[in-house]
C-alpha cells in the first residue's frame, strides 16, 4: 500500500508501471469506503495490474456546503480498511489545490440532457463538478480502465459521457450495486440511520423490486402511480422522486418499446438521509 499525496510523483510511478507493459485500473472514491467501493477495487484488482483508489472529497459537486463540511474524512480507517483485503494498492489522496493547481472551480459541460434530470434537477451544479473531478483524475492517473458503481447510474453514464467529450483513452466499466442483507444498497450514509430507519429503509428496494415485476406487464405511468401511492403509506419514508427512464439517455420514457432498455430510479428520505437506488427493468 503505497500513498501518493502529489501527482507528479503518481504520475511517474504509473508511467513507469506502463512502461513495463502493466495495465492501470482506478476507482475514484470520496472516501468513508465500505463494502460496496471494496466491491469496486476487486473488480479493479481482477482486470487490472495496478490498481490506485483515488480518495478525494470533492468541493466543487456538493452545492451545499454545510454538506460539504460534514462529509466524513478519515483517511486512516480507510486505508487499514482497504489494507484488511488487498496488497499492493495506490491510494491517491491529494488535497484540493494540488488536484485543482489551485483553481478549485468547475468547468461546465454539455452532457446532451443527461445532467438535467434526477439528481441533476435536485442538486444544482452537481455533475459539472463530477465531471470536473473525473477528468482530472484519468490525467492525473492516465488510467487504462476506470470502475464506476451503478449505485450511482446516473452518474455512471455522464462519465461515459465525459469521455465522449474529452476523448480520454479509458475504458470504463460499471460494477453492480452492492447491497445490505435487507436489500438496502450499501451508502455510506446507512450508518447514520438509526436502528429502526435501517429495516424500514429496506422498503426502498423492496419497491424497485416489485415495481419491476409490474413493468412486465403495465405500463410506465402504472408502475409510478403504484409506487407513489406505496408511499404515501410509509411514516419515516418521504419520496423524492421515482421515475422509469431508458437506461442510455436517461429520458423519462413515454411509451413502451421493445428492444430498449428500462430503468427506475429513486430518491428517498428517511428523516434528514437521502438515499437513492436504481434497478433495471428489463434484461
Ligand atoms: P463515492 O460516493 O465515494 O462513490 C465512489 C464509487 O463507489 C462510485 O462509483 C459509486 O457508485 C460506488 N458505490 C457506492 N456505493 C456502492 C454500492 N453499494 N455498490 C456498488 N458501488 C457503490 O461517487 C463518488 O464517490 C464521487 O462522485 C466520485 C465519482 C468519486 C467523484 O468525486
Amino acid at each position: 500500500m503505497q500513498v501518493f499525496r502529489e501527482k507528479g510523483r503518481l504520475l511517474e510511478a504509473i508511467r513507469e508501471k506502463k512502461s513495463e507493459e502493466k495495465s492501470i485500473g482506478l476507482v475514484p472514491t470520496m472516501g468513508a469506503l465500505h463494502e460496496g467501493h471494496l466491491s469496486l477495487v476487486q473488480f479493479a484488482t481482477q482486470q487490472t495490474d495496478q490498481v490506485v483508489v483515488s480518495i478525494f472529497v470533492n468541493p466543487t459537486q456538493f452545492d451545499d456546503p454545510d454538506d460539504l463540511e460534514k462529509y466524513p474524512r478519515n483517511l486512516e480507517q480507510d486505508i487499514a480498511l482497504l489494507k484488511t483485503k488487498f496488497e499492493n494498492l495506490w491510494i491517491f489522496s491529494p488535497n484540493a489545490t494540488e488536484l485543482y493547481d489551485g483553481k478549485i472551480v468547475s468547468q461546465q459541460f454539455d452532457f446532451g440532457g443527461l445532467e438535467n434530470v434526477m439528481e441533476g434537477k435536485f442538486r444544482n451544479g452537481h455533475f459539472n463538478g463530477v465531471g470536473t473531478v473525473v477528468k482530472k483524475l484519468f490525467e492525473a492517473t492516465e488510467p487504462d480502465k476506470a470502475f464506476f458503481g451503478e449505485k450511482d447510474f446516473q452518474q455512471l453514464q455522464i462519465i461515459r459521457k465525459l469521455t465522449d467529450l474529452t476523448k480520454l483513452p479509458v475504458e470504463i466499466i460499471g460494477c453492480p450495486i452492492l447491497r445490505e442483507d435487507s436489500g438496502l444498497a450499501r451508502s455510506s450514509r446507512n450508518e447514520r440511520l438509526t436502528d429502526a430507519n435501517r429495516q424500514k429503509a429496506a422498503f426502498i428496494y423492496k419497491t424497485l423490486q416489485t415495481a419491476s415485476e409490474l413493468f412486465g406487464t403495465k405500463s410506465a405511468k402504472e408502475v409510478t402511480d403504484w409506487v407513489e401511492a406505496a408511499f404515501q403509506d410509509q411514516d419515516v419514508l418521504e419520496l423524492e422522486y421515482f421515475m422509469i427512464a431508458e437506461a442510455n439517455s436517461l429520458q423519462k420514457i413515454e411509451t413502451k418499446e421493445k428492444e430498449k432498455q428500462y430503468r427506475a430510479f429513486i430518491a428517498v428520505y428517511a428523516d434528514d438521509i437521502r438515499l437513492i437506488d436504481n434497478i433495471a427493468l428489463n434484461n
